[in-house]
This record gives C-alpha cells, sequence and structure tokens, in this order.
C-alpha cells in the first residue's frame, strides 16, 4: 500500500503541530456535483452504492474536482439497517423509506446479526479499489451511523421533524430499545474495524439526530454506544464521533476515546474549546447555506472560523452535509480559504 502524500487530517487528530488545517466537507461525495447528478440520471442509489468501481468513481470526484484533503467513501447510513434485513428504498428527492419498521421484541429478534460481514462485502470492496485508485493521494474515511440515528430510521421508517415514535419507543419500552441499539453498536463495530482493514484510513459516527435527545435522554440513549464504538474501533483507527447538535455532550465526549468531535454551528468555537478543555481535535462548523454567500464573504468567514479555532487539533469542515443547491465555484472557495489560511 502507498504511503500517503497527504496526511493532514491524520496529524491533526494526533494534536501534531500544524502549518493550516486540513479541510474536508461532510456529505461532499454526490449531491452537489454535475459529475454526480449525471451519474445518478443512469443508476438508482443503491447502484451507485453497491457497485465498488460507481462508488470509486463518485468518492474520488470531490478530491479531483473540489480539492479537499481527504475522501469519504460514498455509501450511505442505512446500509447497515438493509444488511440487518429490512428493507430500505430511496426514492430520488423523497428521502428513504422503511416500509417494514420496528415495533416488537419479535421485530428485533428477526433482525440479522451475523452476516453483516457478508452482505456488506461489497463496501469492504469499494473501499479497497478508492484505496488504490487514490495512490496515497489524501486519507480516506471511512463511517457508520450512530445507533441512536439508525434506530430513529428503524422505528420512525421515514425522516421526521420531531422524531417521535422513536422517542415513543425509547420513552415507553426502554428495555426494548437498549436490545436494539446494543444490537446497532455491536454490528457498527464490527463493520467499522472491516472499513479500517479494507482501507479506511479513519472513521466517523454520523449522530445526524442526536441533538434532538435532551441532554438526560442523551445520556441514556446515544452517548454510551458511541463511547462504546470509539472504545472499540479506535485501536484500529482514529475515529471522529458527529453528535449533530448535542453540544452539551462535549465535556463527557472529549474524554471518551474518540479522536476527534465534529461540531455544528449552534456553538462557537471559543465555546467548544473551553468545552473540551482544549483536549481534543474539533471538526466544523461552517453553517452549510453561508456556502450561498458572496465568495468573498465565504473566505473572509472561514479565515475567522480558523482564526477562532487555531489552527493545531482542528479539523475545518461544514457544521453538517453540503446541500445539493451549492455552486461547486462556492465549495471551492471554501477549501481554497483554508489553504491559503497562513
Ligand atoms: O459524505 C459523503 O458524501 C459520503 C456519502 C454519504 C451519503 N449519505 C450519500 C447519500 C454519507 C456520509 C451519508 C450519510 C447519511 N445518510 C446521513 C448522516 C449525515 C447527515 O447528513 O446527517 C444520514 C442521516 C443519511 C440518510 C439519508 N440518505 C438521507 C436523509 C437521504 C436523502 C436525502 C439526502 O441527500 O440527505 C439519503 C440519501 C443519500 N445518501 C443521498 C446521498 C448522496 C442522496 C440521494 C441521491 O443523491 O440520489
Amino acid at each position: 500500500m502507498s504511503e500517503l502524500k497527504n496526511d493532514l487530517i491524520l496529524k491533526a487528530l494526533k494534536g501534531e503541530k500544524m502549518s493550516r488545517p486540513p479541510v474536508w466537507m461532510m456529505r461532499q461525495a454526490g449531491r452537489y456535483l454535475p459529475d454526480y447528478i449525471k451519474l445518478r440520471e443512469k443508476y438508482d442509489f443503491f447502484t451507485r452504492v453497491q457497485t465498488p468501481e460507481l462508488a470509486c468513481e463518485i468518492t474520488l470526484q470531490p478530491v479531483d474536482q473540489v480539492g479537499v484533503d481527504a475522501a469519504i467513501l460514498f455509501s450511505d447510513i442505512l446500509v447497515i439497517p438493509q444488511a440487518m434485513g429490512l428493507t430500505v428504498l430511496l426514492e430520488e428527492n423523497k428521502g428513504p423509506v422503511l416500509p417494514n419498521v420496528i415495533k416488537t421484541k419479535e421485530d428485533i429478534d428477526a433482525l440479522n446479526c451475523t452476516e453483516v460481514d457478508e452482505s456488506l462485502n461489497y463496501v469492504y470492496k469499494a473501499l479497497k479499489l478508492i484505496k488504490q485508485e487514490l495512490n496515497g493521494r489524501v486519507p480516506l474515511i471511512g463511517f457508520a451511523g450512530a445507533p441512536w440515528t439508525l434506530l430513529c430510521y428503524m422505528v420512525e421508517g421515514k425522516g421526521s421533524k420531531t422524531w417521535d415514535k422513536a422517542k415513543q419507543f425509547c420513552f415507553t419500552q426502554p428495555e426494548l430499545a437498549h436490545s436494539l441499539l446494543q444490537k446497532i453498536t455491536d454490528i457498527t463495530i464490527l463493520y467499522l474495524k472491516a472499513q479500517v482493514n479494507a482501507g479506511a484510513d479513519l472513521v466517523q459516527v454520523f449522530d445526524s439526530w442526536s441533538g434532538m435527545l435532551s441532554p438526560a435522554d442523551f445520556k441514556l440513549f446515544a452517548q454510551p454506544y458511541l463511547v462504546q464504538i470509539a472504545d472499540a474501533v479506535s485501536s484500529h483507527a482514529p475515529v471522529i464521533l458527529f453528535p449533530k447538535g448535542s453540544w452539551y455532550a462535549l465535556p463527557d465526549l472529549s474524554k471518551s476515546s474518540a479522536a476527534g468531535l465534529g461540531i455544528d454551528w449552534s456553538i462557537t468555537p471559543e465555546m467548544a474549546r473551553s468545552m473540551t478543555n482544549n483536549s481534543i481535535t474539533l471538526q466544523g462548523n461552517f453553517d452549510p447555506s453561508k456556502l450561498l454567500a458572496p465568495i468573498p464573504q465565504i473566505k473572509k468567514e472561514v479565515k475567522e472560523m480558523i482564526d477562532a479555532f487555531g489552527v493545531n487539533r482542528y479539523i475545518a469542515n461544514l457544521g453538517h452535509g453540503i446541500m445539493p443547491n451549492i455552486p461547486v465555484d462556492h465549495a471551492r472557495a471554501f477549501v481554497d480559504a483554508v489553504k491559503e489560511y497562513a
């Protein structure tokens, strides 16, 4: 395997002294890139995800076209519920739908927890191919959804503004909820370790809906499982936890074995630094909608963001995924502004 020519993100996660922070964008593979949109017309979503050559091509697009310092595997967090036996439909512009939701103990017992490695073989094949095609240009990020966020989709069956059915399940049947969360956790640990074996240089766990939980409920239904994953996977590769909206958990999570914590734009860099005692690498937190601002304003605000975080122990990123309506030259301006920081 070739040596990495750009290992800025790994250095930032180790806390090494940096001349500038590394930069990548959540959801950079897909969504807004014209070449991706063209592929979308030819192949449906899960064909793109399950065909290693297509996943590889899409993963490389932002590296080649926008100049990010890391590649993230093109896949989806919902491949885990799918591998556990649930049907996952993805209709364009509608978001994911899971027609058979989890309601009972029998539903949980029926989930497949043993052959997940087998059915996700296409992911490992894609990672190997991407690693080869990257040829050491930048590190490769693997990922999974956090147990709470996956429970949300598995119980609710589709996206939601409130996730009230998922919460109702947790609040009325906590034992069942914990057994489901633990099953997802066990599989996710195996899955992330296998991603590292296949070539991922680091992994990120997306807890997209953790901020829907109160601090007390986050501690019950999200945090223990995030910590288990970080503890189990950290000896294999650095782990970034991204509990979106859960800034209140930063002090606790900064003491976990995670190498980095992602934050969104609802907290200032200064607050996040002080809540984590300056002890862990932080990633974020540019408002993705700010990429719609004029380019000079993007560049100015990126510089201010880096000034506030500092160049060390910092990975420049958005505070959530890039949106489909972002012009490519604005995404490039974001990346260039980080690279031009001096
Ligand atoms: O970062 C990357 O670019 C890698 C690819 C990636 C996708 N999904 C591809 C995708 C990643 C990291 C994800 C993670 C994901 N998927 C999350 C966590 C991150 C976040 O944004 O909060 C969540 C909650 C999902 C679930 C999901 N998948 C939703 C809600 C949707 C529909 C709308 C959308 O774009 O978010 C998807 C489909 C999906 N996953 C698309 C892409 C590029 C859009 C479908 C398409 O382009 O045809």
